[in-house]
């Protein structure tokens, strides 16, 4: 039995390239999932699934879904304001009405692509609280900075800044994602013992900035390169509770599998 519920996640990405794919993964995942799932449930031996599609496929995926217990999230939102001129914009309120329960903040593709700072991701996390959203709040360090050793200290920075303002009560409803960058997409997953020191000090570091229960209550979800062969082990580690996936949220029969760990 797992400390806290298990919680894995399918972040499509820019994938896939029209709506008829879209409902055809989403189809393929509910017909696989079934009610194996239950993302509404609390219980600690019952495993949270949410995919994360592109905006205009969100509506159509959570009609996909329905009854399904898989939940559905946004890739991000615009956190300044909730309507007005701000051309190409999709705000909190928008995806709530929607139906998504959760959005990622501060992906790696976020910061370095679309220039999302800490401060950014800050209110992103803080807008997505205020809607009555959670937010997957993603952090890592890119490969340089872990062969100078210093993996630690960039995850603490970024838990500091983009968790500024986020009050211990609130912390029940976030999820942070260890991605490390150089894992992403590359086929190198990050061994599960580096992975569990790290979520340790993660987990060590919330309890300095909260306190240990609020601490030992988060989730800590790995993400990068996480396939079927690799989630089994990552999932045995004590402070490993779920898994950010990416490419191979794109088959339905891989996510599936990924979801069933054991
Ligand atoms: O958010 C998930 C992610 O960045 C990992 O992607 O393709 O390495 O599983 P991938």
């Amino acid at each position: 039995l797992h400390a806290r519920q298990p919680i894995i996640a399918g972040n499509w990405k820019l994938n896939p390239s029209s709506i008829q794919e879209a409902d055809g993964l989403a189809k393929g995942v509910a017909s696989l999932l079934g009610d194996e799932t239950c993302a509404s449930s609390s219980a600690a031996d019952c495993t949270e699934v949410v995919v994360f599609p592109p905006f205009p496929f969100i509506s159509s995926v959570v009609d996909d879904l329905a009854g399904v217990g898989v939940g559905v999230g946004a890739q991000s939102i615009f956190h300044t304001a909730e309507s007005g001129a701000y051309t190409g914009a999709v705000s909190a309120s928008m995806v709530t009405s929607l139906g998504c329960q959760y959005v990622l903040c501060g992906h790696s593709e976020r910061r370095t692509v679309f220039k999302d700072d800490d401060e950014a991701i800050n209110k992103k996390v803080l807008k997505v609280i205020e809607d009555g959203m959670r937010p997957v709040l993603c952090i890592g360090e890119t490969e340089e900075e872990y062969d100078a050793g210093l993996c630690a200290d960039v995850c603490k920075l970024q838990l500091a800044k983009d968790l500024a303002g986020v009050s211990a009560a609130a912390m029940k409803d976030v999820v942070i994602a260890y991605e490390p960058v150089w894992a992403i997409g590359t086929g190198k997953v990050c061994p599960c013992d580096v992975a569990q020191t790290v979520h340790k000090t993660i987990r060590d570091y919330l309890a300095e900035l909260y306190d240990r229960s609020t601490a030992d209550a988060v989730r800590i979800q790995y993400g990068g390169s996480v396939t079927p062969e690799s989630v089994d082990e990552l999932m045995a580690q004590p402070d490993i509770d779920g898994c950010l996936v990416g490419g191979a949220s794109l088959v339905a029969e891989k996510f599936a599998r990924i979801c069933n760990f054991v």
